[in-house]
């Protein structure tokens, strides 16, 4: 099935003018730039029912907006069997009047979506929704996105960034605990000096404290990588962050958050983590490594338009003889490599567009057949700009034929040991483990199910045209029987980045994806393969000899020689193999979630807390065939692992 999505794409052209105008605070303004808006992609089923009701629910906002001057409503109606559910809120920081004026553009201009069952229509100053179903408690979904300004900040770029970074972590982390989600903040970039950084964050007042955190987290995450740019927007269906070196709001609306920060238990390691990300030691830190990361993201385009539940784009069925001819019926000279789960090619669609085709080979299993199109359908509504899209599928007799989009720069295995070895600087790497590190938190905690990849590897992660990594092949192993989970029977891991848990016990959690993760991060610091054991390392693998240097305080001997020593920082290089260490501890519990290693790496401080134990060291007898590694590649080692345990020392 092809949904079609309606979308009124960002206003790109009206944003320019309201930079240059920087009119961003006077009334109108408010509804001036459009974040997101779309349509549904379902109709309503009794169109005249459906909009009385809309009607109905807006006259309800509006009164309570207006003759309670509440900045948050939700309203419903039923007539029938047609339900209407809405909500519009405003932010906080709108007088009466700016937010009823909010609503009256908003519900005037959202009137657009035809004869869909749903609209959304997202400002600067305010929300406008409505829908069929219930969708007040939605925070995080598909579609989210950021707007970020194209002018670097007036003061101190350096600074600006640390500030704001500083910032946008606090607020994430004091919004939930604020009652009513919402804070306003405004930070001095230079003590006496004349920038400030202007910063607001808010939730639905229908989400939970846990479930604002989960969108904050989100919004934040994408929101910092619009710095050190002078002003970013970030949005989701249940929150809304934005900062700005420009005032958006009156200096008394804002509140001090640091109140917020140190609340809750003491023994639990976010608490150390948020009372230490509160503390000014922060921000000296961030100061000391945002050097080397600097000159990043400018223009940057809302990354979706699709929010909210009712948007969930169905895959793509492609036609088998449309693949056919993209592939040049499944030709050599078109394929791109072999991994565990089938043959990738590069596939050329009649519109033009490239693709990677895998065919499957997942053996005879009915699980799979009943399976197959939910998990595809599953699959292709994971979105995140460091997970490889999956486009759509096909389906005839028994070939099963996923559709995904291409990387042209291919895999990060090829950049780190093979071809292009010694290409990558030491900043790529770090923006390489940090979205990494992104794409499996989002695949752990933010995607409304959890999906374990079980198959971390370098030739897994491919790199766009900007270097920025990918994951591939996540979901996949949820197709395989559920008796190939493991080592007795075979498993779905791979030699070398296996959790030993997983491969010796069948254990498996996200922490199992940790634990290949810190893999990958040693082997991107260090250009060498986990099972590869370098003659002068007295037999020693990848993973024994970091714990041995990490021991001994010879981090710097684990870098790549390739890389230039001017590049990176001694204390920040034993910081980054400690975040690596952490995360192949031998007990799965004492490793950190993706989430927490994502704010590890970017407030390194906090890594003095938590000291990495050590591993355990799997043996393996490596008379293995590394798989080749493919472009929406997946390898697969046909080694046969005999794995000894215990050791360690
Ligand atoms: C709903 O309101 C709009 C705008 O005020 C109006 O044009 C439309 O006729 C109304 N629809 C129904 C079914 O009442
Ligand atoms: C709210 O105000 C409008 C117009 O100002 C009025 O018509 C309506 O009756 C008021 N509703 C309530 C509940 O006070
Ligand atoms: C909604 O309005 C915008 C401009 O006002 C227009 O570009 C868009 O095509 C309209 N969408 C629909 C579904 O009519
Ligand atoms: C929805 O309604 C519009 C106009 O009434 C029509 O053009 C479109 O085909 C319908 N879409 C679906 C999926 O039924
Ligand atoms: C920002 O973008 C606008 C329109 O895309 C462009 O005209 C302007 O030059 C850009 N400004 C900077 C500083 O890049
Ligand atoms: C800030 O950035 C601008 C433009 O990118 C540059 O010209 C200026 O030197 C930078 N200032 C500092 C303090 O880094
Ligand atoms: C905040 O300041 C504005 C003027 O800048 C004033 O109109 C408003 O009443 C003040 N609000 C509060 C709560 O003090």
């Amino acid at each position: 099935m092809v949904l079609q999505v309606k979308v009124v794409v960002t206003t790109l052209v009206c944003w320019s003018i309201i930079i240059s105008y920087d009119c961003v605070v006077v009334g109108d303004s408010q509804t001036r730039i459009v974040l997101n808006s779309g349509c549904s992609s379902y109709n309503a089923s009794n169109l005249n029912s459906f909009y009385a009701n809309v009607n109905a629910t807006f006259l309800d906002l509006r009164n309570q907006i207006s003759n309670q001057s509440k900045h948050f409503a939700t309203a419903q109606a039923a007539t029938g069997d047609v339900l209407v559910y809405s909500m519009f809120q405003c932010r906080n920081y709108l007088s009466r009047n700016d937010c009823v004026a909010c609503f009256d553009t908003a519900s005037t201009k959202i009137r657009n979506c035809s004869a869909s069952n749903g609209a959304r229509l997202i400002y600067d100053g305010c929300f406008l929704r409505y829908e069929s179903e219930r969708f007040y408690d939605q925070t995080n979904q598909p579609g989210n996105g950021i707007l970020c300004g194209n002018k670097t900040a007036k003061e101190g770029n350096a600074t600006f960034e640390t500030i704001g970074q500083t910032l946008l972590m606090n607020l994430q982390l004091a919004t939930p605990k604020i009652k009513g989600f919402f804070a306003a903040t405004k930070t001095q970039v230079t003590p006496g000096g004349s920038s400030a950084v202007y910063a607001i964050a808010q939730c639905v007042e229908t989400a939970t404290e846990s479930s604002c955190l989960a969108c904050m987290t989100v919004g934040y995450n994408n929101l910092q990588t619009c710095l050190p740019n002078a002003d970013g927007r970030a949005y989701d269906a249940g929150c809304f962050m934005r900062y700005s070196e420009t005032p958006f709001f009156a200096d008394n609306q804002t509140i001090d958050i640091t109140t917020y920060l140190n609340q809750g238990g003491s023994s639990n390691k976010w608490a150390i983590i948020g009372g230490v990300v509160g503390g000014v030691a922060l921000v000296v830190i961030l100061l000391a490594f945002l050097a080397w990361r600097q000159s990043r993201k400018s223009k940057r385009a809302p990354r979706g338009n699709i929010l909210g539940a009712t948007e969930l784009q169905g895959p793509v069925n492609y036609k088998y003889s449309d693949l056919k001819a993209a592939t040049k019926n499944f030709s050599d000279e078109n394929k791109l490599g072999e991994g565990g789960f089938g043959d990738v090619y590069k596939g050329t669609l009649k519109n033009g567009k490239v693709v990677a085709v895998k065919k499957l080979v997942l053996g005879k299993s009915s699980k799979m057949d009943n399976d197959f199109e939910s998990e595809v359908k599953l699959i292709s509504n994971v979105h995140h700009r460091n997970l490889v899209r999956l486009l759509g599928c096909c389906s005839k007799n028994q070939e099963r034929i996923l559709v995904y989009e291409y990387m042209a720069n291919s895999s990060l295995d090829k950049f780190l040991f093979s071809n292009k070895q010694g290409s990558l600087n030491w900043k790529q790497r770090y923006d390489i483990i940090l979205g990494t590190a992104r794409g499996l938190a989002y695949l752990h905690e933010e995607f409304h199910i959890s999906i374990i990849h079980r198959d971390i590897k370098t030739s897994n992660i491919l790199l766009d045209d900007n270097l920025h990594p990918k994951i591939a092949d996540f979901g996949l192993a949820r197709l395989l029987p559920g008796d190939r989970s493991h080592l007795s029977t075979g498993f779905a891991g791979t030699l070398g980045y296996t959790a030993p848990e997983y491969a010796i016990h069948g254990q498996l959690s996200e922490k199992a994806d940790t634990y290949s993760y810190g893999i990958v991060f040693l082997e991107i610091i260090s250009g060498q393969k986990s099972t590869e054991v370098k003659p002068d390392d007295d037999g020693e693998y990848l993973l024994q000899k970091a714990w041995k240097l990490h021991e001994r305080g010879m981090h710097l001997e684990l870098v790549d020689k390739e890389l230039d020593p001017n590049d990176y920082d001694g204390e920040e290089v034993k910081k980054m193999i400690e975040i690596a260490l952490l995360c192949t501890q031998a007990s799965a519990g004492m490793r950190p979630t993706m989430s927490e290693v994502v704010i590890l790496l970017q407030s390194r401080s906090l890594v003095e807390h938590l000291q990495p134990t050590m591993p355990v060291f799997v043996e393996t007898n490596l008379k293995s065939r590394e798989g080749h590694s493919t472009s929406t590649g997946s390898s697969t080692s046909n080694a046969t692992a005999s794995i000894s345990l215990p050791s360690g020392r």
